[in-house]
Parts: C-alpha cells; structure tokens; sequence
C-alpha cells in the first residue's frame, strides 16, 4: 500500500466558507438532518454493517474486530463519529492520533447518502477535534484501488505523497 499521487483539486476553504449540516446536504427543510456523535460500544453491528454496505474492507478478526473497538471507543487516542439520520447510522469515521498526527480511517458513507456533503463534515469533525489537542496534520492512507476515496480527499483539501510508500510488521495477516 502506498500513497497514490495526483494533482489536488483543491480545498473547500476555510472554516469560515463551512456551510451548515443542511446546506451541506443539500436538504430540505423537511429532510432529516444527520447528527454527529461519539460513537458508542452498542454501535458495533451497525457499523460492520455500514462498512459491508458501503464496500469498504475491514478486518474482523484483526484490528476491527468487536473486542478491539469496543477497547478503543472512547480511548485517548480515539476520535471515532458516527453519523445519524433517523436514528440510523449513515456515515461512521474511526479518527485516531498518535500524539504527532491525525489519522482518518475507516471512512464511509452508506452509498444513497453520498455525494451530499456527510464525508467532508465526518473528516472536518475529526480536523476540529484535533486541531483542540494541538495536532495540526491530518493523514490517511488510501488502497491504489480505492480512485472514488482518493478524488474525494483531494476534493477536500488533502494532498496525495508519491514520494512515500507504506511499510508495515505485522504478527499475522488478520491484524
Ligand atoms: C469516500 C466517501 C466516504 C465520500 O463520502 P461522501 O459523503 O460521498 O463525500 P462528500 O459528499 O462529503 O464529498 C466531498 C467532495 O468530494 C467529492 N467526492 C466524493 N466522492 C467522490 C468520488 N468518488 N469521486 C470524485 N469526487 C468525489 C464530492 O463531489 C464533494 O465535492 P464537491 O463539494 O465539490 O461536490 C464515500 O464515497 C464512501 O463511503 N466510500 C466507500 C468507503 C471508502 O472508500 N472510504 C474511504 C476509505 S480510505
């Protein structure tokens, strides 16, 4: 896995330029409003969903296995939001930091609420949380596959690193 180049297409502007949630969405006034929130120990199952509906692989018997989020919901380390419409999960990102950085993982979106701004509000959440504790960079790492995630990171202001490649140790294949 590497970071993916490209030329960026720019950013949305400043904080000051952020639209509200149903601007955002382009929703009417009769359409729900996805709230953000903590995510919470008893979301476990509507997120593997989400991830399963949403076509984002994840590791179940590794990093993203039920005992693992529920450990690190709510850590110091976790950033983790979920956002909801009716009372349904629609939209989830697992933000972590490691005291340096920021890091954006687990991004979805459920696939009838995209397009409508959701992605953008879960990373600049997570931005905002972080920005609180002093972290001023913010990283993902996208799969060479993954063209939809990487068009939208650099539509929102993320720059892509040709110069770096991605190296892990791992104890197994599942973490
Ligand atoms: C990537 C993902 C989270 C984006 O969510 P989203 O709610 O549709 O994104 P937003 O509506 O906030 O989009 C923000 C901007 O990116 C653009 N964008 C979003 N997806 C895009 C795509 N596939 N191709 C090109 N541009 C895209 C939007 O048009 C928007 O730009 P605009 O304001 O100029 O119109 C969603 O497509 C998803 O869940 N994908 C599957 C899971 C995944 O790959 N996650 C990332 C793992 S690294």
């Amino acid at each position: 896995m590497e970071f993916r180049g490209g030329r960026s297409r720019g950013s949305h502007g400043g904080p000051c330029a952020r639209p509200t949630i149903g601007y955002a969405l382009g929703m009417s006034d009769r359409a729900p409003t996805p709230t953000i929130r903590e995510l919470r120990a008893d979301d476990y199952d509507a997120l593997v969903a989400l991830w399963e509906a949403g076509g984002l692989p994840y590791r179940p018997r590794g990093r993203d296995a039920r005992e693992r989020i529920e450990r690190e919901i709510g850590g110091a380390c976790s950033i983790f939001l979920g956002a909801d419409v009716d009372g349904s999960l629609v939209g989830a990102v697992l933000g972590t930091h490691d005291g340096r950085k920021g890091w954006i993982n687990r991004l979805v979106v459920a696939p009838a609420y995209r397009r409508l701004g959701l992605g953008k509000r879960l990373v600049d959440a997570v931005e905002e949380r972080l920005e609180r504790i002093g972290i001023e960079i913010v990283t993902c790492l996208i799969e060479s596959w993954n063209e939809g995630s990487m068009a939208f990171f650099e539509r929102i202001g993320f720059l892509p690193h040709d110069e770096c490649t991605y190296y892990s140790k791992r104890k197994n294949a599942d973490v």
